[in-house]
């Protein structure tokens, strides 16, 4: 028993004092290229369609619009194929439609379905290059989006259905305690995250209210996708990059 109780603290120690060692003790999925990493392929109706599955990428489309716009106005789930699109809500005006819609952007006549049923990234390296001028980040897309919005390089508009929307202003920074002794506390910002979600967005599905309440709010459940792993591992910038959520990490 005793030494079942000693093991945390002997791990702990071991990424203390050796910061090599500490990316490693957890089996992070592997990293697609940056130009694929947050890219989804919708396949939830290919099977019953005439049509090809959708390729949709998060890099083209938040250097435009904040998550808050697709993901809390227009309803699209936080999760590959757990949205209900369809092609007549489309053509109505939902979802992709809201802006797919030969105004905003491509419409979806005949001359279209295929820009975005077409199975695959094509094209997308090349296209990736255009945001070559952004700052640069370890991993993910391997881009600072943080940096890149503070410095104005991208400007996302931040809502399609208000004209005069700001983001509520909240800038409580939170401190999470790691449940074992010697690693350093996560960083939570609210300020960054509202520059890009709504509250809604996070409370009450993913997290409570009140700091402290959320359950179970391990590194193992983040990285099965709860959590901050909802965003953190394929949109946002991913696990890898420990020492941006524990400052106090040497790497
Ligand atoms: C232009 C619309 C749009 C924007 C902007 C957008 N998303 Fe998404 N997001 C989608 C769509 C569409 C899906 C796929 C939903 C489906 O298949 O049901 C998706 C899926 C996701 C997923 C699940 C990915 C997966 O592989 O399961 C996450 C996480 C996510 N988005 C987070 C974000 C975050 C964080 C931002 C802002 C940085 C953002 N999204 C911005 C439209 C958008
Ligand atoms: C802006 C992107 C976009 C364009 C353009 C587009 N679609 Fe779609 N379409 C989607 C998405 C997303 C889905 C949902 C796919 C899924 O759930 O697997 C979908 C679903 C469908 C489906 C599945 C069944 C149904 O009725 O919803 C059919 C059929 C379809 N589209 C046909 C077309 C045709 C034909 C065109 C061109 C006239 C077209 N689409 C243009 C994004 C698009
Ligand atoms: C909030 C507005 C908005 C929504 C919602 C949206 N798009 Fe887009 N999308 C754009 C804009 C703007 C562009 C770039 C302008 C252009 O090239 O015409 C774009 C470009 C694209 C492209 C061209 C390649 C690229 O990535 O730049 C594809 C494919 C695409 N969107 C698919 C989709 C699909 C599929 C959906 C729904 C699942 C969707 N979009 C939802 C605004 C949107
Ligand atoms: C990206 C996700 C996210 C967004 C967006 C978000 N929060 Fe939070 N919030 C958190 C997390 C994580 C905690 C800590 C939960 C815990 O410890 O159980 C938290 C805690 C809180 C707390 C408790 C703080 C404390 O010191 O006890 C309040 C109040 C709160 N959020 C309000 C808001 C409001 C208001 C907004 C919108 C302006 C918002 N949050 C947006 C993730 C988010
Ligand atoms: C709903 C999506 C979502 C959730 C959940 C979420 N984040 Fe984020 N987070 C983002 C986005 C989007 C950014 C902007 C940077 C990016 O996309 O890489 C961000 C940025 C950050 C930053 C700022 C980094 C910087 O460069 O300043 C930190 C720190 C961070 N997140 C920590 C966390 C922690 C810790 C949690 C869980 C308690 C969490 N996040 C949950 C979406 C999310
Ligand atoms: C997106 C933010 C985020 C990133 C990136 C991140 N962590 Fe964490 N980590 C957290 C949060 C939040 C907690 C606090 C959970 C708790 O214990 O209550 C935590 C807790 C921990 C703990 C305590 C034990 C546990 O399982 O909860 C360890 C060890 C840890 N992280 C190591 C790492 C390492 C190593 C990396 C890089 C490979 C990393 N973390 C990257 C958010 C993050």
């Amino acid at each position: 028993m005793r030494k079942i109780q000693f093991l945390p603290a002997v791990i702990a120690l071991a990424v203390f004092f050796s910061p090599v060692a500490v990316p490693q003790l957890f089996d992070l999925p592997s990293l697609p290229e940056p130009w694929l990493y947050g890219n989804v392929l919708i396949t939830r109706q290919a099977a019953e369609s005439s049509q090809m599955p959708v390729s949709f990428s998060h890099w083209s489309h938040r250097a435009r619009y904040t998550c808050r716009v697709c993901h809390f106005e227009l309803g699209f789930v936080m999760k590959a194929n757990e949205t209900e699109i369809t092609e007549k809500a489309n053509q109505n005006g939902e979802y992709c439609g809201a802006c797919h819609n030969d105004e905003i952007s491509f419409g979806h006549g005949k001359e279209n379905c295929t820009r975005c049923h077409n199975d695959g990234w094509d094209g997308s390296r090349q296209r990736f290059k255009m945001l070559d001028h952004l700052p640069k980040a370890p991993f993910g897309n391997q881009i600072d989006w943080v940096q890149a919005l503070d410095l104005g390089l991208i400007n996302p508009v931040q809502s399609i259905l208000e004209d005069d929307y700001e983001p509520m202003e909240f800038k409580r920074e939170l401190d999470i305690d790691a449940n074992w002794s010697l690693i350093s506390p996560a960083l939570f910002p609210h300020d960054k995250h509202m520059a890009w979600l709504d509250c809604g967005d996070c409370h009450p599905g993913i997290f409570n209210v009140k700091k402290k309440t959320t359950r179970n709010f391990e590194m193992r459940y983040i990285l099965e996708g709860k959590f901050c792993g909802v965003c953190h591992l394929n949109v946002a910038f991913p696990l890898d990059d420990c020492k941006a959520c524990h400052p106090g990490m040497t790497q």
